[in-house]
């Protein structure tokens, strides 16, 4: 997705740890027309998909999922990562191990929100190791929901999270795919 990718050039910073911080339109500040924008990109990117909710995950992955299910016209349900203060049993939960911080977390989804008759696609804002988007599959097995597809922001291709979703068999559709970051510069996949 080009004004993504030219987006990323101008006003992402590289941290060390092959992190890309990207505060000023997507992690900290949101751009709402760029956030439309991927909305309506994921809207072509699965058209033919049954689409009945969108999964993410809190914090950054609500604004490019709201914008995903305003174009679908279906619910977007968020995993919260703090645990319910009620009953467990109500919601499905699963560990994610986040490498960048080095620490185990659960996620939990109310069960009153996805269920067997459930076709969901998957939105995050970025995708790494792939730890986020295998709990949030998890979920939706937990649920008996069909998973339509994975839709992610920004792509580490040189991380192992897309590799691994596409050998199980998921749809994956990633509009800015960076390829590494040599010389201290971003590198999408395909340029010279
Ligand atoms: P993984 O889910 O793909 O395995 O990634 P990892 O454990 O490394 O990532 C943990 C968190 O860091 C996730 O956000 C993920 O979206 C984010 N992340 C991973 N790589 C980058 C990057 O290069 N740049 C930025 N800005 N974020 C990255 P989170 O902890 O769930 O936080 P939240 O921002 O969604 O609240
Ligand atoms: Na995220
Ligand atoms: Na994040």
């Amino acid at each position: 997705m080009e004004i993504l990718e030219k987006r990323i050039r101008q006003d992402g910073e590289l941290l060390p740890g092959n992190v890309l911080k990207v505060n000023s339109f997507l992690n900290h500040q949101i751009d709402p027309d760029l956030m439309f924008a991927i909305g309506q990109e994921f809207g072509k990117l699965f058209t033919g998909e049954k689409i009945t909710k969108i999964l993410t995950c809190e914090a950054s992955g609500i604004a490019p999922a709201l914008t995903t299910g305003l174009i679908f016209h279906v619910p977007v349900v968020f995993a919260r990562k703090s645990k319910p203060s009620t009953l467990n049993k109500e919601c499905y939960e699963t560990e994610v191990f986040s490498y960048t911080k080095q620490v185990t977390n659960k996620i939990n989804v109310d069960k009153k929100f996805l269920s067997k008759d459930d076709s969901v696609l998957i939105i995050d804002d970025f995708l790494a190791n792939g730890e986020a988007v295998k709990g949030l599959i998890n979920i939706a097995k937990k649920a008996n929901s069909k998973v339509a597809g994975v839709g992610i922001v920004i792509e580490k291709t040189f991380q192992g999270g897309s590799k691994w979703i596409v050998d199980n068999g998921y749809h994956l559709e990633s509009l800015a795919r960076i390829a590494n970051f040599d010389n201290n510069t971003v590198h999408f996949v395909g340029e010279e």
